[in-house]
């Protein structure tokens, strides 16, 4: 009896633990005890490091040190754990566990335990990705000249034909700079290959296996990149899904199956709309809190002008009579519609400054540091030492690593795809692409991942899981949310909040995050079609960025 039930348990170990593709050999289970012990700086948490393959194919040729945080349940019944991922790619989940840990207790009810760890390639894992690079100065010295960091200058939306011209005459140097930059990651750092999306795939299922045990629901939450990580986790191994909530949606089948570039329009479906429910908030509150409007400006008369300052930018900037440039008017203007709780305190003393300085008749200097803002996830996170180069180098090498081959695709192709874009999808923002190489540079790319999860992206999971868009999302539109549903079918739920900025967290929701609450209390999820309404006062701002429901 003991036998037969071992036997069972141990096939269904193995048909849970196996992707339908590789409906083969690759092991995946615990490496060994998880130990916990008190971390230094937080006394609620315990941290511990772990080991995995770095290549499950081949376990034996050596291991990859993952570091984790934990806070522990508090209440019983536990429910089991839960991985939380911040995105980026290369986000700390270690730093952000420690500083989101107890508005996220509240969400679980004290009834998980929530692990954030960081992925393979970030912070303090063995290998880590630096690409060779010691700070964001020498990133900077190295792209020096190149549009990667000065941008380009385009008035309108590639209005100009000079403006198309110019940027093209930057292709050549813009190719090499890109196969230069793949050749530097890629040099003195054998252990490139081990990184990817599909790897941090199979750690967290290790991880739960150490947690929960082999055959338990592997449960997990994650934000922008991170939903990308949780569409290849439940596609992967859809026998395994427990409570699983991805939210700030990216398109994670583009981003597994077709040349990068052409993922280039899917970051800026959104951004126009997010500009345009900034100006219209801005002018409902009126002057005096929001001081960016005047007396009978209205949202439409608000993004005229910001179109107009760019020209402006662009204008003067070619006359030597300012060093603001257009490019860094679209980048910051774009960064800045992330967070909408810092419009009222960052976004429109920058447009004020802005417009100051440019309708000065004088020549005029702006300083502002491009690259300022970190891809804005978990907003509470501790400032760490240098937030920069892991978001550049994550976002420029994790999705060449997970990509498809692109032998026949040019840096031409990427150049019109940007021309594109900006044209017919986001005329203001389309352009500030080439600034952050997401997406752009992975055709010159030389290194792909050992393993790359390409579908299926329709699996039949264990249980259903819970996906949150907000209908305007500078950096993910609600289209890819409804891409990613609509694949899965019976399999996900798509939650809409009606607000704006980066993932569902950017605003507070009582309603959305009673919804998060309860699905992972009860397993319930929203009604078809079900829309969450925000409540969060911008105009001053009165939120915080994860507040405990009410
Ligand atoms: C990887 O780590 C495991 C568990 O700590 C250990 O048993 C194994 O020997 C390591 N493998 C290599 C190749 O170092
Ligand atoms: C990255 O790893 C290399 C060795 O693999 C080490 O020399 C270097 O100090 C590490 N860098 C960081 C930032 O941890
Ligand atoms: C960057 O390029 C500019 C000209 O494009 C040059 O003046 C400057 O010295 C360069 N800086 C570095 C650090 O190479
Ligand atoms: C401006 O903010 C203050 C303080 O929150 C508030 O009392 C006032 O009603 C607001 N004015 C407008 C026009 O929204
Ligand atoms: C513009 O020039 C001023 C003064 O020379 C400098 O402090 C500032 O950093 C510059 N700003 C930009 C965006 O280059
Ligand atoms: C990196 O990891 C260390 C230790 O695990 C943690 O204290 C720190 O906050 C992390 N730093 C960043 C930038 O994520
Ligand atoms: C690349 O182009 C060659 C020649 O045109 C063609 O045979 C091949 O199928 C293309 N490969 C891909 C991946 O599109
Ligand atoms: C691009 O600019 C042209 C000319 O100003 C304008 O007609 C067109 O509507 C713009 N495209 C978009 C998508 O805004
Ligand atoms: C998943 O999609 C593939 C390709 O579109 C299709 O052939 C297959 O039938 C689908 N599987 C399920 C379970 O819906
Ligand atoms: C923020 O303001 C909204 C109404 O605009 C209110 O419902 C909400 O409770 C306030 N939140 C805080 C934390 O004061």
């Amino acid at each position: 009896m003991a036998g037969s039930l071992a036997i069972l348990s141990l096939m269904v170990w193995l048909s849970s633990c196996l992707p339908p593709s590789q409906a083969s050999k690759l092991p995946n289970t615990c490496f060994g005890p998880i130990d916990w012990d008190n971390c230094p700086d937080s006394p609620l948490l315990q941290c511990a490091t772990y080991k995995v393959p770095l290549d499950y194919a081949r376990p034996g040729i050596g291991n990859a040190t993952l570091g984790l945080a934990r806070l522990p349940a508090s209440k019983s019944p536990r429910l089991g754990t839960i991985f939380l991922n911040p995105g980026g790619p290369g986000g700390s989940g270690v730093a952000d566990i420690k500083a989101i840990a107890s508005a996220v207790t509240v969400l679980t009810n004290g009834q998980y335990d929530v692990v954030g760890w960081d992925p393979r390639g970030f912070n303090q894992t063995v290998p880590n990705l630096t690409c060779g690079f010691e700070s964001v100065q020498e990133r900077q010295d190295f792209f020096n000249g190149t549009v990667i960091n000065d941008g380009i200058e385009v008035r309108g939306n590639f209005t100009g034909k000079n403006d198309l011209e110019s940027f093209f005459s930057t292709l050549t140097q813009t190719d090499a700079i890109l196969e230069r930059f793949g050749q530097k990651c890629a040099e003195g750092n054998p252990f490139l290959k081990y990184l990817g999306t599909t790897a941090v795939a199979r750690d967290i299922v290790s991880m739960s296996d150490c947690l929960d045990g082999p055959d338990k629901p592997v449960n997990y939450y994650g934000i922008s990149y991170g939903s990308v990580i949780g569409t290849y986790l439940v596609n992967m191994f859809p026998k395994r899904v427990g409570r699983v909530i991805i939210d700030g949606i990216v398109d994670a089948i583009g981003w597994a199956t077709e040349p990068s570039f052409k993922l280039i329009p899917s970051v800026f479906g959104d951004a126009e709309a997010t500009l345009a429910g900034f100006t219209n908030l801005c002018v409902q509150a009126g002057p005096s809190n929001c001081s960016f409007a005047t007396k009978g400006s209205t949202g439409a008369s608000l993004l005229r002008e910001i179109t107009d300052l760019i020209d402006i930018a662009y204008d003067k900037h070619k006359a030597g009579r300012t060093n603001i440039t257009s490019f860094e008017i679209r980048s910051d203007v774009y960064n800045g519609l992330t967070l909408p709780t810092t419009w009222d305190a960052s976004l429109v003393p920058q447009l004020v400054s802005i417009r100051n300085n440019l309708l000065r008749s004088t020549s005029t200097t702006l300083s502002t540091k491009r690259f300022r803002s970190r891809n804005v996830l978990f907003q509470q996170t501790s400032t760490p030492v240098d937030p920069v180069l892991p978001a550049f180098l994550g976002g420029s090498v994790i999705p060449c690593l997970d990509s498809i081959d692109q032998p026949n695709v040019t840096t031409k192709d990427v150049y019109d795809e940007v021309v594109h874009t900006s044209q017919t999808v986001s005329p203001l923002f389309g352009e500030a692409i080439l600034g952050i190489l997401f997406f752009s540079n992975c055709h010159r790319f030389p290194v792909r991942a050992v393993e790359r999860f390409t579908g299926p992206f329709n699996s039949t999971l264990a249980n259903p899981i819970l996906i949150i868009g907000n209908k305007a999302d500078p950096r993910t539109p609600i289209s890819n949310a409804r891409k990613i549903a609509a694949a899965l079918g019976p399999f996900a739920r798509l939650l809409e909040q009606d607000g704006f900025g980066h993932t569902s967290l950017a605003e507070n929701s009582d309603c959305t995050l009673g919804m998060i609450r309860r699905y992972l209390l009860t397993g319930e999820l929203p009604e078809i079609g079900e829309v969450c309404a925000v409540n969060q006062a911008l105009f001053p701002p009165n939120g915080t960025t994860l507040a405990p429901p009410s």
